[in-house]
């Protein structure tokens, strides 16, 4: 499984490298890197499994966080309702069209490559539509989609592309208009 071992951290070469194509189909290799990203997520987000493996909860993880500098990256998170989960395996995704409208979190954006508390925020744009290849690690299968993502799983989505584009979202700081609303959750985060 992985920990936070293998995570690499900001100052890392491969953090601020453009990711490479993922080959299709799919090599066995690249299979099992993927469900264990996914794995971590979950992982993750379980008192017992975090305490225990001394992990940070993470909503995203890009391949290059893990020292991969491949287009892949896995989200599992609900949406600012905290009802509809998102549990994406993506291989090779790109936003085909984005809102002008932005959004933001009003608290700012964290990452598992990133130590420190980081103040400032990033404006996104606020709904994108994702072309991109999704892996069921659970049946074994690679389906192309499109999908349509807003507010809160948008932005999460954004993070974790600018990963495999070298980027980090520190570099995305800057004043944020007040005419730009940020995310609303309905519900109590832990
Ligand atoms: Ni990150």
């Amino acid at each position: 499984m992985l920990t936070m071992n293998d995570v690499i951290r900001e100052g890392h070469p491969v953090l601020t490298t453009r990711a490479a194509d993922v080959e299709i189909p799919l090599k066995a290799e690249t299979k099992k890197i993927l469900t264990q990203m996914r794995a971590f997520l979950i992982h993750s987000q379980n008192d017992e499994m975090r305490e225990k493996y001394e992990l940070r909860a993470g909503v995203g993880l890009a391949a290059p966080q893990i020292n991969i500098s491949k287009r892949m990256c896995v989200m599992y998170t609900t949406d600012e309702s905290g009802e509809t989960l998102h549990d994406y395996v993506m291989v090779n995704p790109k936003i085909v069209s984005h809102s002008v409208k932005e959004t933001y979190i009003d608290t700012g954006e964290g990452c598992l490559s990133i130590d420190r508390e980081v103040e400032g925020l990033v404006p996104r744009y606020a709904k994108v539509t994702v072309q991109t290849h999704l892996y069921d690690v659970l049946k074994d299968t690679l389906k192309e989609a499109t999908l349509t993502l807003e507010g809160y799983v948008a932005i999460v989505f954004q993070h974790e592309l600018d990963h495999l584009n070298g980027i980090l979202f520190t570099e995305r700081i800057k004043p944020v208009s007040p005419d730009i609303q940020p995310i609303q959750f309905n519900y109590e985060e832990e």
